[in-house]
């Protein structure tokens, strides 16, 4: 989709990743509606990309909320007129040992992972259909791919985001609607807390700056790209997961050891 002129509601744009992307939209003349919980941050940033672009609305709301979605698609309408592309990255991070995840932080990382996107695409979608154009963009992870140990809550809401991608995009094949599915890797951000990236360095995880991941998210938009998988060779692990999961099995359960101190809750 040629992105020049359109105007793009984008959730998490308080964020590492988020914020990157509005950054690298705003240069190329996009319009705006950033939205995330933290009215401040937001309207710092839009007086920032006001420099920038003509456009841009801070829109300050809780995607996970009931009714949350809804009313953010519904002002976000009202205000802009139309929305061309709606990019999905809010999201949330439980690490640790499964047996020590309390079942309601469990619940609220679905409703910001998963609920809170789908909900927020049932309420662009009349607007988009009946404008026959639009593009979704759910920003997942390789850990929507292959289920990592330690992130058990989290790979398996990606999983349902990527898997909800999937379906959508075939059932609004012909409509003019695309959906893109973006599956970054460690990227350094907030959103790794210190035990993470503690254990990232000293596991040699592969890790991407938040521009460059922004700038694959940009280029996935303008080539109307099905999924995306960042870096190498993650996205040949996906493949090799998909195909002989056993092999990495060996791998995980291996990192599983080295990983048990910064997950366990007395090492974080
Ligand atoms: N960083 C990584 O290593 C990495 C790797 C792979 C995939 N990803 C994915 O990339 C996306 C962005 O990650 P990031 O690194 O930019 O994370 P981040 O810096 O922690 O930003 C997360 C964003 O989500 C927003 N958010 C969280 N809960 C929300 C809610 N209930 N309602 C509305 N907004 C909410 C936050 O805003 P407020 O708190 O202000 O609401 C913030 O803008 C996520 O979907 C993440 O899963 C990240």
């Amino acid at each position: 989709m040629k992105i020049s002129g359109s105007t793009v509601l984008l959730t998490g744009a308080s964020g590492g990743i988020g914020s990157a992307i509005a950054r690298q939209l705003a240069r190329r003349g996009v319009n705006l509606i950033l939205v995330s919980r933290d009215r401040e941050k937001l309207n710092a940033l839009a007086a920032e990309l006001r420099t920038v672009t003509s456009q841009v609305l801070p829109l300050a709301g809780d995607i996970a909320e009931a009714g949350g979605p809804a009313r953010l698609m519904a002002e976000a309408i009202r205000h802009a007129g139309a929305i061309d592309i709606l990019v999905n990255c809010a999201g949330v991070q439980n690490f640790g040992f499964f047996a020590e995840e309390a079942p309601a932080d469990t619940a609220s990382l679905f409703n910001v992972n998963a609920v809170g996107p789908m909900t927020l695409i049932n309420a662009a979608l009349p607007h988009m259909l009946q404008r026959k154009t639009g593009q979704i963009v759910n920003v997942g992870s390789v850990f929507g791919s292959i289920g990592f140990p330690c992130f058990a809550s989290y790979s398996a809401s990606k999983f349902a985001l990527r898997g909800f991608s999937e379906a959508l995009r075939r059932e609004l094949a012909g409509t003019g609607i695309g959906v893109t599915y973006v599956a970054p890797r460690f990227t350094k951000t907030a959103f790794n807390r210190s035990p993470v990236t503690r254990m990232a360095n000293i596991l040699k995880m592969n890790q991407d700056e938040p521009e460059t991941v922004a700038a694959s998210v940009i280029a996935a938009i303008e080539r109307n790209g099905r999924d995306s998988y960042l870096g190498w060779p993650e996205k040949l692990f996906v493949r090799i997961n998909s195909i002989l999961p056993r092999l990495v099995d060996q791998a995980l359960m291996k990192q599983v050891h080295a990983m048990r101190p910064f997950a366990a809750k007395r090492g974080s």
